[in-house]
């Protein structure tokens, strides 16, 4: 299976992804990474460990379906058939969902559907859960919306700061999200929407 994965900020996700791809743990080809923040620190990851990377923002188009045009230009190139989203900070459009319908993944830092959006480890720890998590799920057309593929639960412990629960959760997700994707890759339950 040949794989995209698309990232925004730091990028600790994409390189247990790459990793997990090195290392066999994932059968697929990583056939680039794309950024939309020239700044980001997962550039600077993708270099260090060799893999091909893309990168252009959306305010260089006049607008999203431009932009994803580019980007559909890039996948099929590449001939990806499966986009993995780790901390891409953007919702995907219909000119991407369509073309690639139940073939792009996501991961989340909680037990979806409780806090969506971008500050979801903050404000489980603000309203005193007991536990969160991380989640996930196929994207659609909503705000980490989609079905959900897989959940584990994390709990929020006395001692634990915003810090120190956010490794954790880190930690999980970088357990978790090759183990997905590679269920994905042997069950095909993600199918072609060609
Ligand atoms: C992760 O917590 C992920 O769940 C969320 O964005 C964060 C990305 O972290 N979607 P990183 O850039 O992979 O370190």
């Amino acid at each position: 299976m040949r794989i995209a994965v698309f990232a925004s900020g730091n990028g600790s996700n994409f390189q247990a992804i790459a990793e997990a791809i090195a290392s066999k743990q994932v059968d697929a080809t990583l056939c680039f990474l794309f950024c939309d923040n020239p700044k980001a620190s997962v550039i600077e990851r993708a270099k260090k460990m060799g893999i091909p990377f893309t990168v252009f923002s959306p305010k260089n188009y006049e607008n999203r379906a431009a932009y994803e045009s580019e980007l559909l230009k890039q996948l099929e190139l590449n001939a990806v058939d499966l986009i993995v989203l780790a901390g891409y900070m953007r919702i995907i459009g219909p000119t991407l969902l369509t073309a690639y319908a139940n073939r792009i993944l996501n991961i989340h830092p909680s037990l979806l559907p409780y806090y969506p959006g971008k500050s979801s480890i903050q404000d489980a720890f603000e309203a005193n859960e007991k536990e969160t998590g991380v989640t996930v799920h196929v994207v659609d057309a909503g705000v980490d919306t989609g079905p959900i593929i897989a959940q584990e639960k994390v709990a929020i412990l006395p001692e634990d700061t915003i810090d120190s629960l956010e490794a954790r959760i880190h930690q999980v997700e970088h357990r978790l999200f090759p183990q997905v994707i590679q269920k994905v890759i042997e069950n095909k339950t993600i199918k072609k929407s060609e």
